[in-house]
């Protein structure tokens, strides 16, 4: 595992990877493409290019989620300081981009940001960006797959007196399994405990026509974003899938609640991964990501369930997406 820290400038912002590259890949690929339907957790597609097309997906027309999401925070960043009052460490699990941080940073003035994602180089880059435009900001940016562990660098730890914040917006909260979101958030809240804070962007459950195009856009970055998944599998893990064997479908599963994703094979097929090979049949699809849909009473009951209290909700006028602050119940 790698382990580096290092300030990148001026003593503000730091650097540290936490993460363990090639071969948690590899493993989690290799034992994905054993199970029948075969499934690779949705976390493995945000390599550069991966990570480009996902910004790319969030300027989409057909994807509403972050322009709603925005226009929330936005509308709302008083109110949410008022809520939170100062705060001293603000924590991003997935927060490769930084961008939705820039709204709240005026307003909660947080001494120390932690930015953590699994996609290094993308957030390398918006740290640097970020330390540019809030000077004041001290940026402790952990390269770490969070879903793991969710552990605090050494250089933030000097601030961990005070009022804690974690902000995890964009809905990523709906790409794990239920289950699995409740011992997440459950982490989450051992981290920011004892007087600590949630603010979490959950998408609604919706009409399907919306949710069906959100994820199969006319401009076809989602397919590209879901296949890339595959090339990354070969530049990575030296294997040979055809993309053009292979084809995206989204579909929403409403007695589930969750938009899923798959890779569809069009034709039977061997594929290597190293030493190792994969046969699908025509048809055989590869699992790559759920997004559940909560209505906002679902998500505040599964949020219970981590320990936290809901102190207030914020929904758009469509009633497309919603933010919920919560506090860590005593
Ligand atoms: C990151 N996550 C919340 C996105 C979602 O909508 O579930 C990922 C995504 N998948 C396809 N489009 C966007």
């Amino acid at each position: 595992m790698a382990n580096t820290k290092f300030p990148l400038n001026k003593n503000k912002l730091w650097f540290h990877n936490l993460h363990s590259t090639t071969s948690d890949f590899a493993s989690d690929v290799l034992q994905g493409l054993n199970k029948r339907p075969a499934a690779i957790p949705p976390k493995y597609f945000y390599d550069a290019r991966g990570s480009q097309l996902f910004d790319a997906i969030t300027k989409l027309p057909e994807y509403y989620q972050t322009r709603t999401e925005i226009a929330i925070l936005q509308d709302n960043a008083d109110e949410i300081a008022h809520h939170v009052g100062t705060a001293n460490l603000l924590i991003e699990p997935g927060g490769g981009s930084c961008t939705k941080v820039h709204i709240l940073l005026e307003g909660l003035r947080p001494v120390a940001y932690v930015p953590m994602d699994i996609s290094s180089q993308h957030l390398q880059l918006a740290t640097e960006k970020l330390a540019t435009a809030f000077p004041w900001l001290e940026i402790h940016a952990t390269c770490t797959d969070f879903t793991h562990s969710m552990v605090l660098p050494p250089t933030a730890l000097e601030n961990t007196e005070g009022t804690k914040v974690a902000f995890f917006p964009g809905s990523s909260i709906g790409n794990f399994d239920p289950g699995s979101a409740v011992e997440f958030l459950t982490s989450i809240a051992q981290l920011v405990k004892p007087e600590g804070y949630l603010l979490i962007g959950v998408d609604l459950k919706k009409d399907r026509s919306i949710l069906h195009a959100a994820y199969n856009d006319t401009a076809g970055i989602t397919a590209q974003f879901n296949l890339n998944l595959l090339q990354r599998i070969n530049h990575e893990l030296d294997a040979d899938f055809e993309l053009s064997h292979w084809r995206h479908k989204a579909i929403y599963n409403e007695q589930a609640g969750r938009i899923e994703m798959h890779l569809v094979s069009l034709r039977k097929q061997r594929v290597h991964i190293g030493q190792k090979h994969f046969d699908f049949a025509a048809g055989e699809t590869i699992h790559s990501e759920n997004s559940y849909k909560y209505s906002t009473q679902e998500f505040i009951k599964l949020a219970q369930q981590a320990g936290f209290q809901s102190i207030a909700l914020w929904v758009d006028a469509d009633n497309l997406f919603s933010v919920h602050l919560f506090c860590v119940q005593e």
